[in-house]
């Protein structure tokens, strides 16, 4: 099934070298199947991402990270994969791949493309070999097969539950036709995991590394990268509700010690290639203590903030996890790593529409212009922080999540195993309105034509060409923070904010240069707030009024200020 280049090409070039380029980036979450549809069929693809790449360069992004467009049979949107040096015809082809990062390159953007190296497909050419040469194959060691347990094996292995709902281990059939041994799958049952403990397996990482890094990638996010390594034994947790205590505690699936060892041999790879390649790990682990394991300086270089992206719209409780983080990363001398919305949870424009402690995957639309004013301040928060910061498709638009997706359009598997959280994936997944009057909204070429998941017919007020030029946009405020964040000297990397004194429910940070300082005021309350003016605004998430010599900040808004 691999795909091999057939023309020859010139090489590669690489953006403006610029040292640690990741420790401030920003860099845009690309979801192939949502992003733009080249050739109309309603699935989005490389050419139709290509055809974008002027936009992205446009919005002022750093690099980008595209979700997988691997060959997959598709049993988890991609994250099943069957052929790692193969695209998935359903996007297109490994030529298109090259093209797509070359132009990217010579727009000055950097690409990062998604690893997934914890679980294959069910199709994967190794493990269909291991189904079929039975009991006692070779080949069953690269992933975790085990007998059963009960009288004749009827029993899975242990009692690890799957992250999508119901076991963690399927029963195979034996080539004869009796039931066998089962396997072990931490997501669906189309996702066997690996056994990292084969070093067949490590080689065959180390080689798919290199594959993409000679095509160009700048880097790698690596998927469920707390879980390739299971404790000894694969010994039982014991008790229920296995679920609640994912990101909570280490599991003997998850955030093990070992994992650790993968990714210092990983960075060495990545160091041998110029323009600095990097890894971003997406991690859940119980703490941003040990998240900070992940980006010590000898393993990968950024982690996603996922405490960050839980927290409330609160200025104590986001304080809080701020000088957490920041904390927490200063030993390892790694950049703290923003992240509010991604393909994965509900969309921060619907989460801050709904009340706090609900989770991150909501199936209620909420007080949708509340939401949206909180979601503005909220990103211009965040790209006041110091770091890198993630911008998910989409966002940039203000779009919120769909929350009345009909059951028969819905793909999540999580959903189809009714893991405790509902799962509501599809929701932040419906493919982005560009243009026009009609669905699928210049997402595909042809008015009326179709679309993986229907969009909503409010979509067409959200539309890139509608944003664009009104200076009341969610998208010219993202053009705009964008801008400023990257002339701004006081912006950008570094690693302190100065607490300022503030009234409750306001947060005001200043950020110092020699050539200029930075103060970010952010109001999470539903009353307007009077500050005395700390300087000239710079940007505003919501209009901002001057009284009698000072500021009024309106509620759940930020406010951007050169000092
Ligand atoms: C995390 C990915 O972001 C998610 O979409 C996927 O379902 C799981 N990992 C399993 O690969």
């Amino acid at each position: 099934m691999t795909q091999n280049l057939t023309e020859t090409s010139r090489p590669a070039a690489t953006p403006a070298a610029s040292r640690d380029w990741w420790r401030d980036a920003v860099i845009y979450q690309v979801y192939p199947r949502s992003f733009a549809d080249g050739n109309g069929d309603g699935m989005g693809d490389l050419p139709g991402i290509r055809s974008r790449l002027p936009y992205l360069r446009d919005l002022g992004v750093d690099a980008v990270w595209l979700s997988p467009f691997y060959a997959s049979p598709q049993a988890d949107a991609g994250y099943d994969v069957a052929d790692y040096r193969a695209v998935d015809p359903m996007f297109g082809t490994l030529l298109d791949a090259d093209g797509l990062i070359r132009d990217a390159h010579d727009l000055g953007l950097r690409i990062i493309v998604d690893l997934v190296p914890n679980h294959s497909s069910d199709q994967h050419e190794w493990f269909q070999r291991a189904l079929r040469e039975g009991p006692g194959s070779p080949l069953r060691d690269r992933y975790h097969f085990r007998a059963g347990k009960g009288e004749s094996g009827e029993l899975p292995p242990n009692d690890w539950e799957s992250i999508f709902g119901g076991p963690a281990w399927t029963r195979t059939e034996n080539p004869d036709g009796t039931p066998g041994d089962w396997y072990l799958h931490l997501f669906a049952p189309e996702q066997p995991d690996f056994n990292w403990e084969n070093q067949a397996v490590a080689d065959e990482f180390r080689s798919i590394l290199r594959f993409w890094l000679d095509m160009g990638v700048d880097g790698f996010r690596i998927d469920v990268a707390h879980g390739m390594v299971k404790a000894p034994g694969l010994p039982d947790i014991g008790g229920h509700d296995q679920l609640k205590l994912l990101g909570n505690d280490v599991m003997p699936f998850f955030d093990q010690d070992g994992v650790h060892a993968i990714y210092r041999s990983w960075r060495k790879i990545l160091d041998e290639y110029p323009g600095e390649r990097i890894g971003v790990a997406e991690a859940w682990t119980p703490t941003v203590q040990r998240t900070a394991n992940y980006v010590r300086p000898d393993e990968l270089h950024q982690a996603f903030n996922f405490q960050y992206l839980g927290t409330s719209w609160d200025a104590a409780e986001l304080r809080e996890v701020i000088d957490l983080s920041l904390d927490s990363m200063r030993p390892v001398e790694a950049p703290t790593t923003w992240v509010l919305s991604n393909h994965d949870v509900t969309r921060h424009a619907t989460r801050f529409a709904n009340p706090p402690g609900l989770g991150t995957q909501l199936r209620t639309p909420g007080d949708r212009e509340l939401g949206l004013r909180r979601a503005r301040a909220a990103t211009l928060l965040m790209l006041a922080l110091p770091g890198s910061a993630y911008v998910y498709q989409g966002e940039e638009l203000g779009l919120p999540d769909v929350t009345d997706l009909p059951d028969e359009v819905r793909q999540d598997p999580s959903f189809f195993r009714q893991a405790g959280q509902d799962g509501y994936r599809d929701g932040c997944r419906v493919p982005i309105p560009w243009s026009g009057t009609e669905a699928p909204y210049g997402f595909g070429p042809n008015p009326g034509g179709p679309s993986w998941l229907p969009q909503p017919a409010e979509w067409a007020q959200l539309s890139v060409e509608v944003q664009t030029g009104d200076p009341t946009s969610t998208l010219e405020l993202y053009r705009s923070a964008l801008a400023v964040r990257r002339e701004h000297p006081a912006l950008g990397a570094g690693e302190a904010v100065a607490w300022l004194e503030a009234p409750e429910g306001v947060l005001a940070f200043r950020r110092e240069s020699a050539a200029g300082s930075f103060v970010c005021t952010v109001n999470t309350t539903g009353e307007p707030v009077r500050i005395p003016a700390p300087g000239r605004i710079l940007l505003s998430s919501t209009e901002a009024v001057a009284v009698e010599g000072e500021t009024v900040i309106p509620a759940d808004s930020t406010i951007w200020w050169a000092v």
